[in-house]
């Protein structure tokens, strides 16, 4: 069962986040690592980048796979996420390049490019712990919601609603791209561990379809129900009313 933690503020799920991973990493100084970006995990990043700094975590052994990548975008475009990570981590530590793995978007072949992420992914001995947000309409990475749970790692066609959540980042909804690549439902729940971060009112209702419904590729992280391992930490506002439909999901925590 999901262990749930409900912390003060979004800067404290960060703060929590941040020692999850890095017990994980002192555990296990060459953990793999499955990484993730958008607005929430930007506080355990800096965390992290704190506690590097501060001498406590050494990340010279790390390997990191990214959960997606936008498809169309070079890695060098500001928006794509080999910028987001490289600006809001792996510039600040000392992760050696070659342990980097992220998708690339603008891969010829992107079906090819997905077959060799898999691939890379078991070559490093599959993922220790896995970090994910939550989409507003509940997707994981950028497994949207559908008719079936698409298990490997492959190109999708972006929502109208995750296209609008991500406007915000872009100057207009028409430079949003339409496709991404990512993760698939199998790689993520491949992962040893998985820790899912989410903060703010507008993820209620997504995390509540998640744990109190059945199963349902319609709600993609619906499937974390059946992973043996996951850490779920979210502020009052996100994680409040599960609380309070649900008090047994949090008598562990
Ligand atoms: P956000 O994105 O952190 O920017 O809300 C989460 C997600 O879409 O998975």
């Amino acid at each position: 069962m999901a262990k749930f933690i409900i912390a003060k503020d979004h800067n404290q799920v960060g703060e929590i986040g941040a020692q999850i991973i890095s017990d994980q990493i002192k555990l296990k100084p060459a953990s793999v690592l499955g990484l993730a970006t958008g607005s929430t995990p930007i506080p355990l990043y800096q965390h992290l980048v704190r506690l590097y700094q501060q001498g406590v975590l050494d990340f010279a052994a790390v390997k990191s796979f990214n959960l997606d990548e936008y498809a169309g975008l070079s890695a060098d475009h500001p928006q794509s996420y080999h910028a987001f990570m490289d600006e809001n981590l792996f510039s600040r530590i000392n992760i050696a390049k070659e342990n980097i793995h992220i998708l690339d978007g603008l891969a010829q072949d992107p079906e090819q490019q997905c077959q060799s992420f898999e691939e890379e992914i078991k070559k490093a001995g599959g993922i220790d712990l896995q970090l994910l947000g939550i989409g507003n309409n509940d997707h994981i990475g950028f497994n949207e919601p559908a008719s079936v749970f698409i298990c490997d790692t492959h190109v999708v066609d972006l929502t109208d609603s995750t296209r609008e959540a991500n406007r915000r980042f872009f100057s207009s909804l028409e430079e949003v791209p339409t496709q991404a690549l990512t993760m698939g439902i199998r790689t993520i729940m491949a992962a040893r561990k998985i820790l899912l971060i989410l903060n703010g009112q507008n993820k209620a209702a997504a995390i509540e379809k998640a744990f109190l419904n059945v199963i349902d590729p319609q709600v993609p992280v619906s499937i974390l129900q059946l992973h043996p391992d996951v850490t779920v930490v979210g502020d009052e506002a996100a994680l409040g009313g599960l609380k309070k439909q649900a008090p047994s999901l949090f008598a562990s925590s």
